[in-house]
């Protein structure tokens, strides 16, 4: 295996795995239509069983071999993470982890009142809540009439006041959500929590995306800008996505994530495991690699290393930036989608 320094490996790209982002179950109880429309997924509809997902056990001995091969920081994701029986022990059971600085959730915040206490309790650093419009019927168009506001507002305060640090994110679509962010921001300024606009985005295949629903990153900041001026800020890390700016008047930091117009591959050091035991190294791959069968058929860890190890060797992945640069062949292909490895 190539190697930087001991264990770091890098892509084809020079890109190191960093950050692994862990789905926990492809289960949402949200219905937003840019990742799950309603229409798709009925009741009834089959996601994966709980045989087919990997066991806490399974999820902490990828973590570790991830670990070795250069990955500090971990993120829970879903479909919406909160709906997996006993999270918080997968939480305690990671923190652990020597070799790990940071340890995120990604939520749609309507369970949260309820299991911030004992996440926060089991270790957890940090949440990101994702949250579109504090407009209540443009909210329930956009969770799939699904949830309420009330509730993830109230998820949100008692995550803070159980010491988890809070990021909201906010898909923006253009004619849907576009004319609410203001008030939104106006909700959150002051208050230590960082919005992030995310472009919407092509990932997947069931979403109706096209270019006319996106909202250019840069357009929100002017926006915002004419309203509360803004400051832009380094990055925090190297590979982070988020492009971040503060306001001029001291109410806090936001961030918008430009992964349609101006695409952040280059540094993207990403991996990401589904529910049932796939790795993924891009979120607009088609394909992932079992990892699953591999720990079940007896693997052993020099032997999983080794595989996990070669799959980020060969990665060249850089969806966003072939995308932008007019590449349409890479618009051909099926994609993963969202709910299954979790943004
Ligand atoms: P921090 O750790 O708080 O910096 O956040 P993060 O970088 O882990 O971001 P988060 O998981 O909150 O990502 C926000 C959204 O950005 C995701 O839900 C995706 O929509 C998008 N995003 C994150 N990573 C990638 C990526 O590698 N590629 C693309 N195209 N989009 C991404
Ligand atoms: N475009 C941009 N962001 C999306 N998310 C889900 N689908 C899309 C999309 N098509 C976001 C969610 C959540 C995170 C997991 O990914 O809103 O914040
Ligand atoms: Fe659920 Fe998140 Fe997908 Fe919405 S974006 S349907 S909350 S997994
Ligand atoms: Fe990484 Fe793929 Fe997103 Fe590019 S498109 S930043 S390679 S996950």
């Amino acid at each position: 295996m190539t190697t930087t320094d001991a264990g770091k490996i890098v892509d084809k790209l020079g890109r190191p795995a960093r950050d692994l982002r862990i789905s926990v179950l492809d289960r949402c109880n949200f219905r937003c239509p840019y990742c799950m429309p309603e229409d798709q997924f009925p009741e009834g509809y089959q996601f994966l069983t709980r045989q087919q997902w990997l066991s806490f056990d399974e999820i902490e001995r990828l973590s570790r071999i991830f670990i070795q091969l250069g990955v500090s920081k971990l993120r829970i994701t879903g479909g919406e993470p909160l709906l997996r029986p006993d999270l918080p022990d997968l939480i305690a059971r990671l923190i652990k982890l020597e070799g790990i600085d940071d340890l995120a959730l990604t939520t749609n915040g309507a369970l949260l009142s309820r299991m911030a206490g004992d996440l926060a309790a089991a270790g957890l650093h940090r949440v990101t809540v994702s949250l579109d419009s504090m407009d209540e019927e443009v909210f329930s168009h956009m969770s799939g009439g699904r949830g309420s506001l009330a509730q993830v507002l109230e998820g949100i305060e008692v995550a803070a006041s159980h010491g988890l640090g809070i990021k909201i994110n906010t898909v923006v679509q253009r004619g849907i959500n576009d004319h609410t962010l203001l008030d939104l921001l106006e909700h959150f300024r002051g208050s230590g929590h960082i919005v992030r606009f995310i472009e919407f985005m092509d990932v997947g295949t069931l979403n109706h995306w096209n270019l006319a629903k996106v909202v250019p990153a840069r357009e929100l900041r002017d926006l915002i800008h004419a309203r509360w001026p803004l400051v832009p800020l380094e990055h925090n890390y190297h590979g982070e996505v988020a492009k971040r700016y503060t306001y001029a008047d001291g109410a806090g930091e936001i961030g918008f994530i430009t992964s349609v117009t101006e695409p952040f591959c280059g540094n993207c050091n990403r991996a990401r495991l589904s529910a049932d035991g796939e790795m993924f190294t891009c979120l607009f791959a088609n394909r992932g690699t079992d990892l699953k069968g591999a720990l079940r058929a007896g693997a052993s860890d020099e032997q999983l290393l080794e595989l996990i190890g070669k799959v980020w060797l060969h990665r060249s992945d850089r969806y966003s930036s072939q995308r932008s640069t007019g590449n349409a062949a890479v618009l051909d292909h099926d994609r993963v989608e969202m709910y299954h490895i979790g943004g």
